[in-house]
């Protein structure tokens, strides 16, 4: 990632739609008077950031998101020397940012973060709340409103990328699952624009389709896959084609599987 082109970094978008599932927003807020952080986990696109994205929003903070991947590396996170007209500056990196400021800090998929990154996390998770900035010789205590977010996916996990338990056990955790059919359906009708009506089967077939995991498929149909196949519905695209390009070649290459998915959306569509 370049400091000069944050491309994922980004400022809270100013309202966020996020239909609650449980007790996870007054969970969040409590985290963040308290001053705690908090790890997500949950499969793809079930809503872990819209989540943040709408949390940072109602307490009003700014949020940096990063995504997390082998390459970041804590220079990424922290920030750099560089030169600019001849002169040798310091830039801050997102994770600087946000501490001065007390804004939210989101880590995207942290499993996949080096260790090198996943250490400079530790004083800033525990009561002691600074930033040692070895570049620089700075210890920055957090403003008041920062708040560390991270997030993963278990079930991609491998024994080579797990959290140590000294990095999780400094995080209370949330866990995510795709939203029960009362809840999935009007977030599928409000994110899309197609009726209940329509979006109704879509959502009992994307159960079904969750019923085959572990068995044939690696993930269930995600919530954002159920956006896309209702989005193509209302803008005019025939049914079973919108199903067939968001709903089913998405999860598999496999040929048997794609016809064992089909013969479940012929369940539900007859
Ligand atoms: N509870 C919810 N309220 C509103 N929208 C939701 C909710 N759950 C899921 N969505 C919809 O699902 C889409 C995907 O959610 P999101 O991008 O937050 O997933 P994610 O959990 O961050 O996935 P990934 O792990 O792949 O990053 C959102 O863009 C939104 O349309
Ligand atoms: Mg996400």
């Amino acid at each position: 990632m370049s400091v000069n082109a944050p491309l994922n970094m980004e400022k809270a978008a100013s309202a966020a739609f996020y239909l609650p599932h449980g007790d996870e927003c007054t969970v969040f807020a409590a985290a963040h008077a308290n001053r705690l952080p908090v790890l997500l986990k949950g499969p793809t696109g079930c809503g872990k950031t819209r989540f943040v994205t709408h949390m940072a929003n109602r307490l009003a903070r700014p949020l940096y998101t990063v995504a997390c991947h082998d390459d970041l590396s804590a220079a990424d996170l922290i920030g750099r020397y560089l030169l600019k007209g001849g002169e040798t500056v310091w830039v801050d990196g997102p994770l600087t940012r946000a501490v001065r400021e007390g804004a939210i800090c989101y880590l995207d998929e942290v499993v996949e973060a080096r260790k090198d990154v996943t250490v400079v996390l530790h004083p800033l998770t525990d009561d002691r709340r600074i930033l040692p900035v070895d570049r620089t010789g700075e210890e920055i205590a957090a403003a008041p409103g920062f708040m560390l977010v991270a997030s993963y996916n278990p079930g991609y996990q491998n024994i080579l990328k797990t959290l140590k338990p000294s990095t999780r056990q400094r995080f209370i955790a949330l866990e995510f699952d795709f939203p029960a059919p009362e809840h999935e359906v009007p977030v599928v009708v409000r994110e899309s624009g197609l009726d209940e009506a329509r979006v109704q089967p879509l959502v009992r077939l994307a159960n079904k389709l969750r019923g085959l995991k572990g068995q044939d498929l690696e993930e269930g149909v995600s919530t954002r896959l159920v956006v896309y196949a209702a989005t193509l519905i209302a803008t005019g695209m025939p049914v079973e084609r919108a199903v067939s390009v968001a709903m089913i070649e998405p999860l598999t290459d496999d040929a048997d599987v794609k016809r064992g998915l089909l013969d479940l959306v012929l369940a539900v569509y007859g």
